[in-house]
């Protein structure tokens, strides 16, 4: 980890990768690609080193974030579904001592009565839910904030 530089790890869940084509009325017309596009402006702006990581599985969303400390001073994930029932993506933040900010597109608690609970949000830093791609740009500016 570089001492004089920041750097952070961007976790995109599951279906994150259709973005752009999946449901454009609740998750916009922006691709993956283009995301971490701007995410990766916004970070050299800002000074920091951005790795962004996307996967359908739960187990190497799992090994990423056990990979992290040592590797990234803070981890930004949106969960997607798993964000709704991962006990075990929960396990794994919780169990490394590292910084992370759950972020969503769209707002969980205006949609179905399944998207409003997170089992994730109590072992984060916060969580930032609705706002499109802003709510990724504003986790970035905040764990960049932070002291630890
Ligand atoms: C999501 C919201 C989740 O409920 C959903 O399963 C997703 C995307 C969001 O970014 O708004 O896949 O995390």
């Amino acid at each position: 980890m570089d001492r004089h530089r920041k750097s952070f790890l961007v976790l995109h869940g599951p279906n994150l990768n259709l973005l752009g084509s999946r449901e454009v009325g609740i998750y916009g017309s922006l691709s993956l690609a283009e995301l971490n596009n701007l995410l990766l402006g916004e970070a050299e702006k800002l000074g920091v080193k951005l790795d962004c990581y996307q996967s359908n599985s739960e187990g190497d969303l799992i090994d990423q974030i056990h990979d992290a400390p040592g590797k990234y001073h803070g981890i930004i994930i949106n969960p997607g579904a798993f964000t709704h029932y991962s006990i075990a993506l929960r396990d794994a933040l919780a169990g490394v001592n590292i910084p992370a900010v759950e972020v969503h597109l769209s707002n969980i608690y205006a949609r179905e009565e399944f998207r409003r609970h997170s089992v994730i949000a109590p072992v984060v830093r916060g969580q930032i839910s609705g706002f499109g791609p802003w709510s990724y740009f504003l986790a970035l500016r905040v764990l960049n904030d932070l002291d630890d």
